[in-house]
């Protein structure tokens, strides 16, 4: 077993199951000092500092983040867009006219490669910014903008998933892929990248409106190939997306069938919003093994509703769903933002999104919507050391009002109301510090 060269020391929240299965009670783990000591990308130790500090070699040294920090495992951003970020805050519209005004001449620039490898810079410094360790990302239809994420991304040693965008009718000419272009494509990246370190491909359909059933279906035999890639597309976003779906499949029962009837509703399947799913949609995506990302920030941005998180994951059917920034329809990279709208998603619902059942989902439950909560997402011996230290007071009005929170569960709704970039004060990635916070 690895042995360990490094530690680190604080309050440690982390969960060791689904609180929406079970309860908070049950799942959350809490130690108000503890030590999570790492070696070789792995953690080998966790539990109480006086405990874990004599079971430690003299040569690892301990760094003590004190009382004021909060070490969890690193968030996970299981739908966001790489291409979108010089156009996040685009003014206006809902999806489609959205999509046609901002998202497709943006995304005409990475043709040239050095334009995406910046891109992907920018991109992958934010995500260790806001304590994101690993992603589900899109690329675009181009296949140098994948080789510029995954440069990027194995130079930082992050678990990411990305893929290029397969797109081959209704957007612009010089943005659109053949069918058999698309396939030939992404399997040569699928070659190139897929299970290299930590690097994963995900197969990537832009949404059932842009390829024709054809591309579709060949994406599910590209799948067949490869299958323990990932499959990554939208669905049931926005109601006039659903009605033009229905135009476009007159065939299909509804949206999700189109997706299924091509054989992409499997184990590792992230369905982007999922908002207006039908309760046999549900019940598809559950039998199927296939997740929603939760993408609030994007929902509300684009006016496109808000997706009810406790039914979609009814004990009784439970769908897999991990959060989304979705940037840049969504407005943040901040997953704790991403929370307090995912928050307010629920009230909508009247329903409330308890800080416990916020967290499980930034972390734990987005490595289990992408099948990786064996590796990722929670702290324990074993799991991959992408770990992100919070300061719990990392404003003047956060301070101020932690001094009022009697619960480790009141000052984690504190951070996921107030909380943003400047609450994350350190990320490691595989064990290794790849961003600490300035002032600090
Ligand atoms: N549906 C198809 N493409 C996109 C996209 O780029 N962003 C969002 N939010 N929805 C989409
Ligand atoms: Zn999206």
């Amino acid at each position: 077993p690895p042995v360990p060269d490094s530690a680190i020391r604080g309050p440690v929240l982390t969960f060791t199951g689904d609180p929406f299965a079970s309860s908070v009670e049950e799942t959350m783990r809490y130690e108000s000092d503890a030590i999570v000591a790492f070696g070789d990308g792995v953690i080998t130790h966790f539990g109480p500092a006086e405990q874990i500090q004599s079971q430690l070699p003299e040569t690892v040294n301990v760094r003590n983040f004190g009382a004021d920090a909060l070490i969890t495992a690193g968030f996970l951003d299981s739908h966001v867009h790489f291409p979108q970020t010089p156009m996040i805050a685009a003014f206006g519209e809902q999806l489609l006219d959205w999509l046609n005004r901002y998202t497709f001449p943006t995304e005409r620039k990475y043709a040239d490669k050095a334009f995406a490898a910046s891109v992907a810079k920018v991109f992958l410094n934010e995500c260790l910014k806001n304590g994101i360790t690993t992603s589900c990302v899109y690329c675009t239809v181009f296949p140098q903008s994948v080789d510029a994420l995954f440069e990027e991304a194995e130079r930082l040693g992050m678990r990411m998933a990305a893929g290029k965008v397969l797109m081959n009718r209704n957007a612009p000419h010089d943005l659109l892929d053949t069918t058999q272009s698309g396939y030939d494509d992404s399997k040569a990246l699928i070659n190139k990248w897929h299970n290299r370190g930590r690097l994963m491909y995900a197969i990537t359909p832009r949404f059932a409106p842009t390829s024709t059933a054809d591309q579709l279906d060949s994406a599910g035999a590209l799948w067949d190939e490869f299958p323990d890639c990932y499959m990554q597309t939208h669905v049931s976003e926005n109601m006039d997306e659903v009605a033009w779906v229905k135009e476009l499949f007159p065939d299909r029962k509804g949206y999700l069938d189109v997706y299924d009837h091509s054989k992409l509703c499997r184990p590792r399947a992230v369905f982007g919003h999922g908002i207006h799913l039908t309760e046999d949609e549900l019940s598809c995506m559950h039998h199927t093994g296939s997740a929603i990302s939760h993408c609030p920030t994007s929902n509300f941005f684009l006016g496109s509703g808000y997706l009810d998180v406790y039914r979609a994951k009814d004990p009784k059917r439970p769908v897999r769903v991990g959060i989304g920034t979705d940037l840049g329809a969504g407005t943040s990279f901040s997953i704790l933002a991403t929370l307090n709208e995912a928050y307010k998603a629920a009230q909508l619902n009247g329903k409330a999104l308890t800080a416990g059942h916020a967290f499980y989902v930034a972390t734990r439950g987005t490595a289990h919507a992408m099948y990786i909560d064996d590796k990722v997402g929670s702290i324990a011996p074993g799991m991959e050391a992408d770990l992100v230290v919070l300061n719990m007071k990392s404003t003047p009005l956060i301070d101020y009002r932690m001094q009022f929170a009697d619960s480790i569960h009141e000052a984690l709704f504190v951070q996921m109301t107030l909380g943003d970039d400047r609450a994350i004060q350190a990320t490691y990635i595989a064990g290794k510090l790849q961003y600490q916070q300035a002032s600090i």
